[in-house]
């Protein structure tokens, strides 16, 4: 059985500030059903560890060398010792703004592998491509593309984050998501056999509070990669216990 798993993104937010919201999240464990982990900015992290409890930490992206002379960019040997244990790759707002390929998040892939990381690998067509009945196959050529060889349980999570979805307050149908989780889920099976069967498959999108129980309810959803709602404890919080309650069913 794979476990479920609470995944917060908090993006470009977040300053000293913000640590009290790491502390008030971990203020839920133990979580004995749900693993829990927020994706903060690099700057944060190695702080967040002392408020963290039972909550992973995961950086936002990862240079595909661990070490080099790339001004800005941060390496996966460089998040695993400031204390985390993920990292998001391929995330949308990174394909749209930096360009990043499938190839380019599955050497990152690889890099965090190598350091210890498990990467959190983000696939999701744009509204154009559902409209037009391309979903399913642009998602499997990302999966394709993004997944290097040898992925399993342990050293990769799959996060669906439709682009149209992302803090547009939008959802896809529980039946969307179903047909799209259940697709995800036999091409890990096909490709990764029972290591395919252990990579948990998450929702990303306007996951709140009031949407988090019915997503949570589709089968073949793991879990929730979450963005505005991680942001704030009295929002990430209860779509931690819906997972909860999924996961007692
Ligand atoms: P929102 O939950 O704000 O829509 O963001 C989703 C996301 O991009 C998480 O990675």
């Amino acid at each position: 059985m794979r476990r479920k798993l609470a995944a917060g993104n908090w993006k470009m937010f977040g300053t000293t500030a913000s640590l009290g919201e790491i502390a008030a999240i971990a203020g839920a464990c133990p979580t004995p059903g749900v693993d829990i982990l927020v994706c903060l900015p690099a700057t944060l992290i190695s702080r967040a560890q002392a408020v963290a409890g039972c909550v992973a930490l995961g950086g936002q992206d990862c240079h595909a060398h661990g070490e080099g002379a790339h001004t800005g960019d941060i390496s996966a040997p460089m998040l695993i010792d400031a204390g985390a244990s993920h990292v998001i790759l391929g995330h949308s707002e990174r394909r749209s703004d930096y360009r990043e390929s499938d190839e380019t998040v599955a050497a990152k892939a690889l890099s965090a592998r190598a350091a210890g990381l498990t990467a959190v690998i983000c696939v999701g067509e744009t509204l154009e491509q559902r409209q037009s009945g391309d979903a399913l196959a642009v998602v499997g050529g990302q999966l394709a593309g993004s997944i290097p060889d040898g992925a399993s349980g342990a050293n990769t999570v799959v996060a669906y984050e439709p682009v149209w979805a992302i803090g547009t307050g939008l959802t896809p149908s529980v039946e969307e998501i179903g047909e799209m989780h259940g697709f995800i889920r036999r091409a890990l099976r096909e490709r990764f056999g029972t290591e395919g069967d252990a990579i948990r498959v998450l929702y990303g999108g306007s996951v709140k509070p009031a949407n988090a129980a019915d997503i949570f309810a589709v089968p073949d959803v793991d879990g929730a990669l979450v963005g505005g709602a991680s942001l704030k404890a009295a929002d990430f919080l209860p779509i931690v216990r819906a997972l909860e309650g999924a996961a007692g069913q």
